[in-house]
């Protein structure tokens, strides 16, 4: 997270504190009634001044503008809560920040250090879950951001907010609790200048802390990116990718007491959580000529490495030792796998292919890629004409050859 100017800050906070007063509460109803009706900013602005003063118009449309963002995510508790765009942006979801919770405590730690609170997304969750929380963050507007959101949700006396630097705590970590915590949760910040930091060296606290907590505190779990490299993760700390609708979401690393697995990786559909884990690096899926159907591995599975205990599941194979495609006889019944119907399987040249589409009436493709420097949308739209069939076309290497899969044609 940018550091902001000290001014700003104390400024923020004031405008935060007003925003928590009846009054505050109702110039925040009133800018949001005006933004879901959809009001043009600055007629917006110009009413919310007159209506409920100078001092809470701007503070309550940028805060009311944050809620109807933060909706999606955290629901009826969005109009609740306060975020700023940064902290909105650097907020996890509340329904994994409960899992996450729930899975951290169920050793019976009863006190957590959240090391770097921003808004409170974690705070809170561990609050609902059942423990004293110590939000800790080094930026005084997370701070006032996370005490009063606590408060918003009845959670405040449960949790208590302190200046601190995470960085410090860690190193005085002793007997496994810090600050006087026997569990905690690390949500370094990965972004600097709007931009993500690849590296984790500069994420702020850095990896030297994240390796550090890890090492020192059995109970904890630190979120890192999903880009996270396997290598930087120590030796007996199990490392979980999650997705959410096809996308990994959060990637975490569990402290030795409650890290059971070498990999996990868990997919959320429809609210239900499914869980695939393996206790030691299960090597690669062996590779096979393309079958009748293809199956892609949800990336959750993909990034943890775990795609070969799928494939043993299906009795599938991959189509390249270096691709994660799958290859089976039949179609595929798991949630791990979105599967494909292989219909027609050609070297990749794009007059063949415009030809045998013809062939088949399709004009409609969705086109899907892996291990091809193709541009997807610019293929689908080269490829599109009249016909009125649809297909999904599969551009990849099979046994090393760039290959099209003419999959699922219909119509
Ligand atoms: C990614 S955010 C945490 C998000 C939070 N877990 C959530 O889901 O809403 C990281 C937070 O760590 C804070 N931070 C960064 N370095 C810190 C340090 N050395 N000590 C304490 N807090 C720090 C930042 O100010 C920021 O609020």
């Amino acid at each position: 997270m940018d550091r902001v100017p000290e001014d700003e800050a104390a400024e923020t906070v004031r405008q935060l504190r007003a925003l928590a007063t009846p009054e505050g509460a109702s110039a925040l109803a009133r800018a949001g009634f005006l933004l879901d009706a959809g009001t043009d900013p600055v007629a917006a602005l110009t009413r919310l001044r007159t209506e409920v003063g100078t001092d809470l118009a701007g503070p309550a449309w940028g805060i009311a503008r944050q809620r109807q963002k933060a909706r999606s995510t955290f629901g009826a508790d969005a109009e609740r809560l306060l975020f700023t765009a940064d902290t909105l942006e650097q907020a996890g979801r509340p329904q994994l920040a409960a899992r996450r919770a729930a899975r951290l405590l169920a050793g019976g730690a009863d006190s957590v250090a959240d090391l770097g609170c921003a808004a409170g997304t974690d705070t809170i969750a561990l609050a609902r879950a059942g423990a004293r929380v110590l939000a800790v963050d080094l930026d005084p507007v997370a701070r006032e951001l996370t005490a009063l959101n606590a408060a918003a949700l009845g959670v405040d006396d449960d949790v208590w907010v302190v200046a601190g630097d995470a960085v410090e705590l860690v190193e005085a970590a002793r007997g496994g609790e810090v600050a006087g915590c026997g569990a905690a949760v690390l949500d370094p910040a990965r972004r600097a200048g709007g931009r993500r930091q690849l590296d984790p060296d500069r994420w702020s606290p850095p990896w030297s802390t994240v390796a550090m907590l890890l090492a020192k505190m059995p109970t904890s779990v630190v979120k890192v990116a999903p880009g996270l490299d396997h290598d930087r993760v120590p030796a007996g700390i199990e490392a979980e990718w999650v997705s959410v609708g096809g996308s990994i979401v959060e990637a975490l690393l569990w402290g030795p007491a409650v890290s059971t697995a070498w990999r996990r990786a868990a997919l959320v559909r429809d609210g239900v959580v499914h869980e695939l884990t393996a206790d030691a690096d299960p090597g690669p899926a062996p590779a096979g000529p393309v079958r009748g159907w293809l199956h892609e591995p949800d990336p959750a599975v993909i990034r943890s490495g775990l795609v070969s205990l799928v494939a043993a599941d299906l009795g599938a194979t991959l189509v390249d030792p270096t691709i994660a495609y799958l290859t089976s006889v039949g179609p595929a019944g798991s949630p791990w796998v979105s599967s494909y119907r292989v219909d027609e399987v050609l070297p990749f040249n794009l007059k063949k292919l415009k030809a045998l589409l013809r062939e088949r009436g399709v004009g409609r493709v969705v086109v899907k890629k892996r291990g091809s420097a193709i541009e997807p949308e610019t293929l689908a739209r080269r490829l599109r004409t009249d016909a009125a069939g649809t297909a999904t076309v599969v551009v990849t290497r099979v046994a090393g050859a760039p290959t099209a899969l003419v999959c699922d044609v219909s119509g």
